[in-house]
């Protein structure tokens, strides 16, 4: 099977590519902005097309493999992860910077086995940066390895986190407690891409040592969990223990001190999990 994966890894890279040319040119047109779980979650026609394009030539060339698309399931299509070989697709990450030409936005591809993440693939598309990771293989940009930051003093760190797409006051509220908890303990800055693809790219290229949200989705973060861990980083769930990617909660960082630190300072919260949307 390695060749195989191999090569769906390399067709990954080559579609991301294709669908980053297409949200660049895109980004100054006129566009038609839509909502879908709340006023502030985004879409527009480009994301819809982006999405199509990577799952037709993907289909194309690997008739039998399943895909969790963020469109496709915003459309109705399931959220299930099985043992099959499955894609993991968030056409546009960073939706919201996409509509304000905010110049971060990743196309993000992770691909299951088992249920386990065999490779990820973000382009940061107007940065021209294509962060991939194979299972075992290490992870790179462009080509350079990447490496977590060696930081193991939370008072030196830097932190990504997002505030996410939910205004329900009680959430904003837990939002502001961790982020009050955690600027006062002190850490040195807090910083968010508004791409959970590329704050996940960032703990792995050593420029923040964590990064945590609840309230992602799995096509958020499948890619960048492999490209974290292949970096040397860790994964966990928000309240301590092993990370579920469809839980919509996740800490990511350079160690297990950093991680276990954070979550000390986190307010958890559990929404709706992505496998029974
Ligand atoms: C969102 C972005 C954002 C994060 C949200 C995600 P989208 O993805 O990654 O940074 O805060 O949780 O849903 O909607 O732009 O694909």
């Amino acid at each position: 099977m390695a060749d195989l994966w191999q090569s769906a890894m390399d067709h990954a890279v080559a579609v991301a590519r294709k669908a980053g040319q297409v949200v660049g040119k895109a980004l100054h047109d006129d566009r038609k902005v839509m909502t879908k779980s709340s006023s502030v979650d985004l879409v527009t026609q480009t994301d819809q097309k982006v999405e199509q394009l990577i799952i037709r030539s993907v289909k194309e060339k690997f008739p039998t493999h399943r895909f969790i698309g963020e469109e496709s399931v915003a459309a109705g299509e399931s959220c299930v992860l099985t043992d099959e070989p499955t894609w993991i697709i968030d056409p546009i990450d960073g939706t919201t910077n996409f509509v304000h030409t905010f110049p971060f936005v990743a196309i993000s591809i992770g691909f299951s086995v088992n249920k386990e993440v065999e490779f990820g693939v973000v382009y940061s598309c107007l940065e021209d940066k294509m962060f991939t990771a194979r299972r075992g293989r290490g992870a790179f940009c462009n080509g350079a390895p990447l490496q977590v930051s060696e930081q193991t003093d939370i008072k030196q760190s830097m932190v990504a986190t997002e505030f996410g797409s939910s205004r329900a006051p009680e959430t904003v509220e837990k939002i502001f407690c961790s982020l009050r908890n955690i600027l006062c303990i002190p850490v040195q800055g807090v910083r968010g891409a508004g791409t959970a693809a590329i704050n996940m790219c960032l703990v792995a290229s050593g420029c923040v040592e964590v990064y945590y949200e609840i309230g992602t989705h799995v096509w958020d973060v499948a890619a960048g969990s492999l490209i974290v861990t292949e970096a040397g980083g860790v994964l966990m769930d928000v309240e301590g223990g092993d990370v579920d990617l469809m839980s919509r909660k996740i800490v990511a960082a350079n160690s297990k001190t950093i991680a276990e630190r954070i979550i000390e300072e986190i307010a958890a919260f559990s929404p709706p999990r992505d496998d029974v949307l």
